[in-house]
Order: structure tokens, then C-alpha cells, then sequence
């Protein structure tokens, strides 16, 4: 009796935790790089790449015959995967089919690069200090770096989305002499200055240096950590009002309206993969750059920046440093990399070789990195872009 109680039990029990469970969520949903990557034709390479500052970096590879590599590097709170999540018109698989030799980067303190020599990112606040700065200075030069020892070239094309972007131009400023190394850089919704996002999402970021005191008094340095990150995926994951609140509600409000490039089981694939761990302090800087309307690096407040900087504000990244050839496509729907910020950029960066607002009036500022037709009015451009320059 006690035997069949207990069968019972685990049964009922079981009924109830897939009944809480999605049905059918599709395959790409508990698939991640390198799983999605051989799905679609092209088992990945992964190599550790060490900072200058101990961090510890995944580096993944869909190995091809082109002889300049091409490195794509990802935005905010996301991994690799990103390149991979619109199954065979991701980018990654686009460019792996043509024959690209795809190396595909991710950034410290997400879920690839959540590693470092002595520091724990569990106990060790000083594992995330860090913002973009850091990730552009440190990550992108020891990443580019070993793109370039593997694979033997001299330069590298580069894709960058959104924060991704911001790194080159970080780098590109402070450390100049890896503009040379830069074949070309096609920047996605290209981010660095935030000075136009409009009102709803602009009030939020007033309160975001708020939200940090209270992260940090609670000791608090990992943004979107393991716990939240639970939180969101079964929240946006719900049937209906999942999409209803994290799509309509959340993201096309930040990043622009866009309905029909979005499904609900494309949110099914995507939120447990994006957002990933991160550090308090980014998203400090990224919400600095609105609110003190410069590209600047972190501001520490009047004495600790004076200690930091030698000065009492933080310095600007000087734009005019950014040699690299760089090519621009940017979307009239995007709120976040709006048209007139981009314009600002536009006119800072010595080397703007080509310049597209997308035809496709609605184009936000995910469309080119997740719209389920980007392979109509995105992946064209790259195409033509890396022809030209290589
Ligand atoms: C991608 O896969 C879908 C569904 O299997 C198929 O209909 C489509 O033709 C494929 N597209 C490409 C570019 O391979
Ligand atoms: C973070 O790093 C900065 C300089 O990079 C340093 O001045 C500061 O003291 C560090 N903060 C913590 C909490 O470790």
C-alpha cells in the first residue's frame, strides 16, 4: 500500500509540474550554442580566452574556409546564442553557410563568461565591477586577439548589435592601435549616444542610479541573476499574457513596436536565453549615458573620480580616434538607437563608410538581430557590406 501511495504521489506530482510547464515548447528552447549551432549545420569550435584582468571567456567558432574571420559580438545581457536564435536565418548560420569563418564572442559575467582566475562571481563583488568600458578595453582586445592568432589574418570583419557596437567605439577610442585590426565593423542599432529616448522609458532610467543604491546597500552586484532570471522566463513564457506583458508591455515600450516580427513562440525560445547575468554597475554607466547626455566613461561622484581620473568629471571617449571603417544600419522605429543619436555618431566618427536607415518602415531595434524576416530586409546588406570590404 505504501508502495502504490508513493507511485501515486510521483505520478500526480509529475502531472502537476508539466501541467506548469509550456506545452510543446519548441526544440530551440532547451537548446544552446553549441546544440542550436549543430542543429543547423555547423558544429561549433569553443575556446577560453583570458583576460588582462583575469576574466575567462567562452569564444565560439563555426569554422569556414573565408580567409578574414568575421566576429560578432552581442548586446546587452545576452550571450552567443543570440546569433543563433532564429534557427537557419540567424546570422551566425547565415554567414556559416556562405562559407564565413564565424567567430562569435561573449561578453564577462554572462552565462559563458561567468568565470575568472581568483575571483567568484557567487561571493566576490569585485567580480562585477565592471561596465562597458571594461568589456571593450579588456574582453574585445583579448578576443580579437585570439580570433587573430587562431586563425593566422591580420584583420577582422566585425558585427556588432547595440551595446555591441558601443564596445568598438570604447576600444577603437582608448586603445587605438586595434582600429588596425578592424577590417570593417557593421554596426546593428548602433548604441553610444542616448540622448533622444523618448519620455516613457527616458523617466525610468531617471530612477535607475535609485535602484542601484538600493542593489548595492543590499549587497547586490549581479543583475539579472539566477533567481530573476526564473522569474522572467516563466512570466514571459505564460500563455497569452506572458507575451502580453513581456513583448507589448516590456520590450517593443524600450525598443520599439513590432508585433509581426514577433510570436509568442518566438518569446518561448527567447527568454530562456536572454537576459543573462550581468553587472549592476553596466547598467549604471549605460543609464549614466542618458541621464549626463555624454559618452563618458563611469562616473564615481566628485572625490572618487578625482581619485579614479585625476579629475572631478570622467573623461569622454574621444570619438575621433575611431579609425575603423565603419558601416551603419539603423531603423526609423528604433528607441533606442533613435535616427537623431545615430546622426550625432554619424558626424563624431571619422570613418563612416556607408550609412542605411532600413526601407522596412517598422524596423525596431531587435529586428536585426531576432525579426523573423530579417533575411528579407537585413541579412542582404551584411552580405553586400562584406563583400565590398573584403
Ligand atoms: C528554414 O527552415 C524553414 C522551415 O524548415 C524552411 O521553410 C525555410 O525554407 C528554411 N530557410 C532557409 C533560408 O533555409
Ligand atoms: C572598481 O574599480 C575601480 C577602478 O577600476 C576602483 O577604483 C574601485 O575601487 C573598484 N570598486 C570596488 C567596489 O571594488
Amino acid at each position: 500500500m505504501r508502495f502504490c501511495g508513493l507511485s501515486v504521489s510521483v505520478v500526480l506530482c509529475c502531472q502537476l509540474v508539466s501541467a506548469l510547464l509550456p506545452e510543446n515548447s519548441p526544440e530551440d528552447a532547451t537548446l544552446f550554442f553549441e546544440g542550436l549551432a549543430s542543429k543547423y549545420g555547423h558544429p561549433a569550435r569553443k575556446y577560453d580566452v583570458i583576460t588582462k584582468d583575469g576574466y575567462i571567456l567562452t569564444l565560439h567558432n563555426l569554422p569556414g574556409r573565408s580567409r578574414v574571420p568575421v566576429l560578432l559580438m552581442h548586446g546587452f545581457h545576452a550571450t552567443s546564442d543570440a546569433w543563433l536564435l532564429r534557427g537557419n536565418i540567424s546570422l551566425a548560420i547565415v554567414l556559416a553557410n556562405a562559407g564565413h569563418d564565424v567567430w562569435v564572442a561573449n561578453s564577462r559575467g554572462n552565462r559563458y563568461s561567468r568565470r575568472h582566475q581568483h575571483l567568484d562571481p557567487d561571493r566576490d563583488p569585485a567580480f562585477w565591477n565592471y561596465s562597458f568600458h571594461e568589456m571593450g578595453l579588456y574582453d574585445l582586445t583579448a578576443t580579437i586577439d585570439k580570433v587573430l592568432e587562431k586563425t593566422g589574418a591580420e584583420k577582422l570583419n566585425a558585427i556588432g548589435h547595440s551595446q555591441g557596437t558601443m564596445l568598438f567605439f570604447a576600444l577603437g577610442s582608448t586603445r587605438p592601435e586595434y582600429n588596425a585590426k578592424i577590417n570593417i565593423l557593421i554596426a546593428l542599432g548602433p548604441v553610444c549616444f542616448l540622448n533622444h529616448i523618448p519620455p516613457t522609458f527616458s523617466a525610468i532610467i531617471k530612477l535607475i542610479p535609485t535602484w542601484g543604491k538600493i542593489m548595492y546597500e543590499q549587497n547586490i552586484y549581479e543583475a539579472f541573476n539566477k533567481p530573476t532570471r526564473g522569474i522572467i522566463r516563466q512570466l514571459c513564457t505564460l500563455p497569452v499574457v506572458g507575451y502580453q506583458l513581456c513583448f507589448e508591455g516590456v520590450i517593443f515600450t524600450i525598443v520599439g513596436r513590432d508585433s509581426k516580427e514577433y510570436s509568442p513562440e518566438f518569446a518561448e525560445v527567447l527568454f530562456p536565453h536572454f537576459p543573462t547575468s550581468g553587472s549592476v554597475k553596466n547598467i549604471l554607466h549605460l543609464a549614466q549615458l542618458h541621464n549626463r547626455a555624454t559618452f563618458a566613461q563611469y562616473d564615481y561622484g566628485f572625490l572618487k573620480n578625482i581619485a579614479v581620473y585625476g579629475a572631478s568629471i570622467p573623461p569622454e571617449y574621444d570619438l575621433s580616434k575611431v579609425a575603423m571603417p565603419v558601416a551603419i544600419i539603423v531603423g526609423d522605429n528604433d528607441k533606442l538607437s533613435t535616427l537623431k543619436d545615430v546622426s550625432t555618431l554619424r558626424s563624431k566618427l571619422p570613418n563612416v563608410v556607408d550609412y542605411v536607415v532600413s526601407p522596412y518602415k517598422q524596423f525596431n531595434h531587435l529586428d536585426d538581430i531576432w525579426g523573423a524576416h530579417m533575411d528579407v530586409y537585413l541579412n542582404p546588406y551584411i552580405f553586400k557590406i562584406l563583400e565590398q570590404y573584403s
